[in-house]
């Protein structure tokens, strides 16, 4: 028998049937019955947790609307352990369950973190101690925790049917201070868990970093943060692999390989495919490394595979394979994020993705669709600077899915990117006039854990005539100037999401944010200068017979400045112009006799319609409409329109009661239970099988009840 501090817990059933036996590593399995206090009649699942150092078990049971959580550690545990969840694998927006001593009582404490600090207690506690105790290096505890505890400050993730990221830590004493390790892993704390399908014989070919020195290179800001990336070229790799320098492939699977000496270090993973409509193939060849690449690839945006530290491998779906190579992705561009903190040097790294693919082309293809709020000044405006929190939003609305899709999205997986001064970001989701909430909840974006997550269960499919809104949250407290523009550099900022769905769709699967380029107070105010008053003209035909290349956003450096009649009349100069934009002129421009007048009523026609599209307003001296539009997006057709409507999201509807006292373990339920309860209570179950309560403790946050099963 073990001995322990609490009388109450000291007689709680699996004390009475553990039996101590010195534990040797590497042989222990789930539910060993020689060394877990986890019984298989209690718990429903086991899965051990990936690390190199601890052999560290979870046993986890989802009842109807409550979760039990079981951690078992079997060595090198003398202090406070924690399991924690969180919506991209960090730390930052993470909610943790600490189970420590305190006073000579064990309590479980209901966590979370914003940043990487200490996690600070929720106001709200949602953890129900069930059982701890550890002893010779041993740690085993139990809690349950409802599955949607709708905590006030939204610090809790509901617990539903997909993937999620877990988080463990360990310290080395009771006072709740800084881990002494960590690490995270992937579980569905719904389903039991899956084993992967065997990699046997599928052919693959491998990206690996070609021995990377692991430093920062030229032009980057954060030595303990070096981003690397290189260029791998498929003309290069197919030959060798299988398949033929253009030839498409369906990629089935992609599996994260890491080198030995610097595992630890690689951080995140992408993989890029690079456009040959935007790629310049020149100077770039396989193998050649950018040094400083904290930024996506120019040219080598579509992210083909994100991994992040404790994800699994990717594994489509039978029959549907991502497409890569062919005409159109013949590069593509291996992204390493390595965390470097004590800055050792000389680390030399080959880590990379094993590609398994076939060249047999599978039923259907997965593809990347896109929402980007905004990755350039064309698409939002600059954020001020100096605000705790800015935020823009983007819809799609209903008519334009409803056009574009052929028809449903399966999704697979969502990522989230933002840059430094991202903290949150959403994408809602309104169907048939109900607003289904977040299509993946995190509750704090991490630059540095830009995961890929599975959507929520409710809606793993986006169908046709859904209306999408994308809302990006910044804090620019810290932005040096007095704007933070969008684009590239990670100075800049970026709203963008690609999400991994299938079957892929023919047509335009991104939609963007578009600032508006016609200026609306030229559509809605007469014209200034004499010549047009007197016709009644608006400031938008002035505008553009004055000044061609102002009016239309040209580069100005390129095209001086010049007027409309000029160009009308200005024959072959302007060619290359009149073929870009064919009615840019009225037919006197062919003889090159127009006049004034028939120009600038030209000018006046053209605004009608461009002022229509673009801002949505009638033109002067038509005052008919007078609202602009406020909306542009450049998947949509009409591109420009009015805030779609949103209805509220529905209110969190809390399912689960950690602090209830009447629960269900497999078939037995368990009536609610006084506190005062005397121990060896009979409680008889629907089956056959009888619980004997043979303790109930209570604790800061409940009541923990010790049953003797039979
Ligand atoms: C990197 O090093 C490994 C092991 O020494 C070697 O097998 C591999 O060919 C090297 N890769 C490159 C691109 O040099
Ligand atoms: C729009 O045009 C008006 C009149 O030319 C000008 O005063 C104003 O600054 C312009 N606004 C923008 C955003 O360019
Ligand atoms: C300009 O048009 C408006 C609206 O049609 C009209 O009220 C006004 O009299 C016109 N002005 C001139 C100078 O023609
Ligand atoms: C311009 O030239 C065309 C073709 O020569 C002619 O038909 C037209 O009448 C001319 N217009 C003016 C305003 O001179
Ligand atoms: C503006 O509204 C008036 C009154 O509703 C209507 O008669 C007129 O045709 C409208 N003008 C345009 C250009 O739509
Ligand atoms: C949970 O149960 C306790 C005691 O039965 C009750 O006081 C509390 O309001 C319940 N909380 C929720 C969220 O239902």
């Amino acid at each position: 028998m073990f001995e322990f501090g609490m009388n109450c817990v000291l007689r709680a059933l699996f004390l009475a049937v553990v039996t101590t036996v010195p534990i040797t590593a590497q042989e222990v399995g789930c539910f060993d019955t020689a060394t877990s206090p986890f019984d298989k009649n209690d718990w429903s699942y086991c899965q051990k947790i990936p690390s190199d150092d601890y052999n560290i078990f979870l046993y986890y049971t989802p009842l109807e609307d409550t979760v039990l959580l079981g951690f078992h550690a079997l060595d090198n545990t003398e202090g406070w352990t924690a399991l924690g969840i969180n919506g991209n694998g960090g730390m930052k927006g993470a909610t943790f369950i600490i189970v420590r001593e305190e006073g000579g009582e064990w309590i479980a404490e209901d966590r979370h973190a914003m940043d990487y600090v200490m996690p600070t207690l929720d106001d709200q506690q949602d953890v129900r101690l069930l059982f701890a105790k550890q002893e010779n290096g041993q740690t085993a505890w139990g809690v349950a925790i409802p599955q949607n505890s709708c905590d006030s400050e939204g610090n809790d993730y509901e617990i539903q049917d997909r993937t999620i990221t877990m988080l463990w830590a360990v310290g080395t004493s009771h006072a709740f201070e800084t881990h002494t390790a960590r690490g995270q892993f992937q579980v569905n704390l719904m389903q039991a868990p899956k084993e992967l399908p065997s990699t046997d014989e599928l052919p693959y070919f491998e990206i690996l970093m070609p021995n990377v020195t692991v430093k920062m290179g030229e032009g980057g800001t954060d030595p303990t943060n070096p981003y690397i990336c290189s260029y791998h070229d498929l003309a290069e790799i197919g030959p060798l692999s299988g398949f033929a320098p253009e030839e498409t492939i369906h990629v089935t699977r992609l599996s994260a390989v890491l080198s030995p000496a610097t595992k630890a270090n690689v951080h995140h993973m992408i993989l890029y495919a690079c456009s040959s409509d935007d790629f310049s193939y020149e100077g770039k060849k396989h193998l050649t490394v950018i040094p400083e690449c904290v930024s996506m690839p120019g040219d080598c945006r579509e992210m083909k595979w994100p991994w992040a530290v404790g994800g699994r491998d990717s594994v489509f779906p039978e029959n549907v394979g991502l497409p890569i190579g062919g005409a159109m992705h013949r590069f593509l561009v291996l992204q390493v994020h390595y965390y470097n903190p004590t800055l050792k040097e000389g680390m030399k790294d080959n880590s990379g993705v094993r590609v398994y693919f076939t060249t047999d082309l599978l039923e259907q293809e997965a593809g990347v669709m896109e929402f980007v709020g905004g990755v350039n000044s064309f698409q939002q405006l600059p954020l001020p600077a100096g605000k705790k929190s800015v935020s823009i939003s983007f819809s799609t609305p209903s008519e334009c899915t409803k056009n574009v899709w052929d028809r449903p999205l399966n999704i697979l997986g969502v990522l989230h990117h933002m840059h430094r001064y991202g903290t949150y970001m959403e994408i809602s989701v309104v169907r048939d006039g109900v607003n289904l909430g977040n299509l993946r909840p995190e509750s704090h974006y991490d630059f540095k854990h830009q995961s890929m997550d599975e959507p929520v269960p409710a809606i793993r499919q986006l169908l046709p005539g859904d209306q999408i809104t994308q809302t990006c949250v910044y804090d620019t407290t810290n932005a040096p100037g007095d704007f933070v523009e969008f684009g590239d550099t990670t100075q800049q900022e970026m709203c963008y999401t690609p999400i991994y769905y299938y079957p892929r769709q023919a047509y335009a699967d991104s939609f963007g944010a578009m600032i508006p380029w016609l200026n609306s107070s030229w559509c809605a105010e007469p014209a200034t200068s004499e010549d047009f008053q007197s016709s009644n003209l608006s400031l938008c035909a002035q505008t553009m017979y004055e000044n061609v290349p102002l009016f239309y956003h040209f580069d100005t450096e390129v095209e001086s400045a010049f007027d409309l009649l000029t160009a009308c009349n200005g024959g072959d100069t302007f060619q290359a112009l009149f073929d870009e934009m064919p009615d840019l002129c009225p037919p006197c421009q062919v003889a090159a006799n127009c006049t004034h007048e028939e120009v600038a009523f030209h000018a006046q026609d053209l605004c009608a319609s461009l002022c229509n599209e673009v801002t949505g307003l009638s033109l002067y001296p038509d005052m008919n409409r007078t609202k602009p539009y406020e909306y542009g997006n450049w998947g949509c057709s009409p591109s420009y329109y009015y805030e779609p409507n949103a209805p509220e999201a529905s209110v969190c509807r809390a399912k689960g009661n950690s602090s209830i006292d009447a629960i269900e373990v497999n078939d037995i339920v368990l009536p609610k239970i006084p506190k005062d309860t005397p121990a060896e209570v009979s409680l008889e179950s629907s089956a056959n099988t009888q619980a004997v309560v043979v303790a109930a403790c209570t604790f800061g946050v409940g009541t923990a009840l010790f049953l003797s099963i039979m």
